[in-house]
């Protein structure tokens, strides 16, 4: 299967690629810039795009989702592992630790959530039982623990629409609603993969316990900090995982019912 890696915050370089060329993609939602790349023993190209930008100058209600996955779609990409920041409401999983969610709560507000939008195409309603691929979660599990990096598979993530940070009292009621962490860029972006017949998962990290959690206020800077500290954790979890990622496994993620 043809591979792609979305890096988030922290994530930006794609040293871990050989011959890199850099795409920009025209799509009908707008450009995305996507950067194709050899790993050794792959045979098919590995594709990486940063969805905040190279330079992380768009933030995450302003990133255009659509034209991202649309992009990797009409490259033949198949998998997408996505990379995030995410707060922790859960105090297992501590500043560090990766988080493979395996599930989603959706409280953004403001965003072009979708590509069906009715018409010719008819109205289409996608199923989201399972949005996170079961086997690259797998994959992803066995590779960290074989490295003794903390990971857990499985966890409920909370889409939160930014850029702001979170009230206590929000991360009071997600709590109580089931969530473990809590990001601002996860949806629509596993909605849009999942539309596409995409297989699509998430390597989470945690960089900060949420607001209310912690005793101090939190800044972008702390996020950036503890991003910095682990991204060679999740680079090492990502090229080691890639081999078999792009194995079809047992996933049924390309078949969409709708
Ligand atoms: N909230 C929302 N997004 C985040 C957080 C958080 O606490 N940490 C990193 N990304």
């Amino acid at each position: 299967m043809i591979v792609a890696v979305i890096g988030g915050t922290g994530v930006y370089d794609a040293q871990w690629l050989e011959n890199v060329t850099e795409n920009t993609i025209d799509t009908p939602y707008g450009k995305a810039l996507v950067l194709e790349g050899r790993i050794s023993h792959i045979h098919d190209p590995v594709y990486f795009m940063n969805r905040h930008g190279l330079d992380h100058s768009v933030p995450p209600h302003l990133v255009n989702y659509r034209a991202n996955l649309f992009a990797l779609r009409s490259l033949g990409v198949e998998r997408v592992v996505a990379t995030t920041a995410v707060g922790s409401l859960n105090v297992d999983f501590e500043p560090g630790t990766m988080v493979l969610a395996n599930q989603f709560l959706d409280f953004t507000k403001a965003r072009a959530h979708t590509f069906h939008q009715g018409g010719p195409t008819g109205v289409v309603h996608t199923d989201m039982t399972e949005p996170y691929c079961p086997y690259s979660r797998h994959v992803l599990q066995s590779v960290a623990a074989a490295r003794e990096i903390p990971c857990h598979n499985g966890g409920v993530y909370v889409a939160t629409e930014g850029p702001r940070f979170e009230t206590p009292a929000e991360i009071r009621a997600f709590r109580l609603l089931g969530g473990d962490v809590v990001g601002m860029t996860g949806v629509p972006e596993v909605v849009l993969a999942r539309e596409l017949g995409l297989c699509y998962s998430t390597v989470s990290l945690v960089t900060n316990f949420a607001a209310g959690l912690a005793s101090a206020p939190l800044t972008h800077q702390e996020v950036l900090e503890v991003m910095a500290q682990n991204v060679a954790h999740l680079r090492t979890v990502l090229l080691n995982a890639l081999p078999a990622l792009t194995e079809p496994g047992d996933c049924q993620c390309q078949r969409v019912p709708t």
